[in-house]
């Protein structure tokens, strides 16, 4: 969440269609006022912290670093909002992510629940989500105790000799090694050698010669010493040793409390249960990919072994703008999609301006905007099913600028929720963000509060 619309990288007739756009110098406020009129609300200002970078500092949220998460203060204040509403309430969150949500709700005392397609992450989420009750001298026991002698290899997908230092590229190796050598055969060394690999993920990228702000890509200038995984690792080792000390001493009572990730797609999953606040932010249109974004974390920790396993789950997802064309085309042939007159005219107006303009990245873009909304009703109808009345659907989504149409995703997805029963209950922006597209077009983020 909360990225910028993906950049175009320039060619000469997508420099002159960005010089000549009539979008330059707009604004979202003035083309969502049709919209806002049409469904009879209004946006109100609610400037905050919403997104991950604040949880560096955070127990538990620190165990990984995530671009695309929520700020735990953010999920805090929306638990804190609803405090007297709910007797207990039990929380979901269909796009889990790294589970800043859930993590935040156990925090708390609540039971958290939530989907999530790329195994990576719920192994993650999971991670921070059952390992309360490891006790951190046990970790920094067998931490201490893996060998140093054996070696694994880098993942083959991967280019791995241009995606880290020789020194360092060995040295990952050893400590991979070692990892790999540990062979479980109790959940509590179940537990401890899963906080090992997450750690060992979450330094994987401050190794390399990439940076991910926030997609992956080579980062210049950046030096990196061969020792750097053993200092980064023993590093966030004792981080993780730090806050499980602080759960035990803070936290003792929450540590049972029942949290989970499943790994499925949020529009098929079978919830068991009711949920008095869901608390999400799905991808964005023309957005994030959340695979490719962590195909270095997914090969080390063996989630992915080839490029096909990355499209398989890629093309699982809420659609993004780098989703494959055959799904797209497979897409356009469907009948009894999700569609509404807005939309209908978004897409028209998509593929005016695409002729109009002679070239755009994706041609059927189109398609991909209406299959992103076809996806998000899907999810919507599957999450409205198993909120307990008077429940809350709470959406952090973002608006888009696509070839020079305005795109209201949150009036859009606020839209879908009215016609699935919900009341729109709040809208709140809470944050200006920039067309990647036409830098001087200004987007928001917004909180929509959706109530059964
Ligand atoms: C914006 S991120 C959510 C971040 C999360 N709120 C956090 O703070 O960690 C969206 C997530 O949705 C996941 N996702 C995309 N499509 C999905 C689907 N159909 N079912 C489940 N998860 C999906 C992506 O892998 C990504 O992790």
């Amino acid at each position: 969440m909360g990225i910028i619309d993906s950049p175009i990288r320039g060619s000469g007739i997508r420099l002159r269609n960005r010089k000549l756009s009539p979008k330059r110098g707009g604004s979202s406020y003035e083309d969502s006022i049709p919209y806002v009129e049409d469904l009879g609300v209004s946006i109100i200002e609610n400037e905050q912290p919403i997104q991950f970078t604040t949880n560096i500092n955070e127990h538990i949220h620190r165990w990984a670093p995530y671009v695309q998460g929520f700020s735990a203060s953010f999920v805090q204040s929306q638990l804190d909002r609803y405090r007297d509403d709910y007797n207990d309430p039990i929380i979901l969150d269909p796009f889990a992510g790294c589970g800043t949500v859930l993590v935040q709700a156990k925090l708390n005392g609540y039971r958290s629940y939530g989907t999530e397609l790329n195994p990576l992450l719920e192994f993650i989420s999971n991670t921070k989500l059952n390992t309360w009750d490891v006790s951190p001298r046990y970790l920094l026991r067998v931490y201490n105790s893996l060998p140093k002698d054996k070696k694994s290899t880098a993942p083959t997908f991967l280019k791995s000799s241009s995606h880290f230092n020789k020194g360092v590229l060995a040295n990952l190796e050893r400590i991979k090694g070692g990892i790999d050598s540990y062979i479980p055969k109790t959940e509590k060394q179940r537990k401890v050698i899963n906080l090992i690999k997450v750690a060992f993920s979450s330094i994987l990228i401050e190794c390399s010669n990439l940076k991910r702000r926030p997609c992956l890509g080579y980062a210049r200038n950046k030096d990196v010493e061969d020792a750097a995984p053993i200092v980064l690792l023993y590093q966030k080792i004792r981080n993780i040793a730090d806050d499980l000390e602080i759960i035990c001493s803070a936290y003792h009572d929450y540590v049972s409390v029942e949290s989970k990730v499943f790994l499925a797609n949020a529009m098929e999953y079978r919830h068991s249960q009711k949920y008095d606040l869901v608390i999400t932010s799905p991808p964005y249109m023309n957005g994030m990919d959340y695979v490719i974004n962590y195909k270095i974390e997914m090969g080390w920790l063996d989630f992915a072994d080839d490029q096909k396993d990355l499209k398989k789950i890629k093309d699982s997802m809420v659609v993004c703008d780098n989703v494959s064309k055959g799904l797209i085309r497979e897409f356009a042939k469907t009948r009894n999609v999700y569609t509404n007159e807005w939309l209908k005219e978004i897409k028209s107006s998509i593929h005016r301006n695409i002729e109009k303009r002679g070239s755009y990245r994706r041609l059927d873009m189109p398609h991909i905007v209406h299959k992103y909304f076809d996806d998000m009703y899907h999810i919507m109808a599957n999450v409205v099913a198993s909120i307990s009345s008077g429940g809350r659907f709470i959406l952090v989504v973002g608006d888009s600028l696509i070839a020079d149409t305005y795109l209201p995703t949150d009036l859009l997805i606020a839209k879908i929720g009215k016609e699935l029963g919900l009341e729109i209950e709040r809208l709140e922006k809470v944050r200006e963000r920039r067309s990647g597209q036409i830098r001087s077009y200004r987007l928001r983020e917004t909180i929509i509060t959706l109530k059964k």
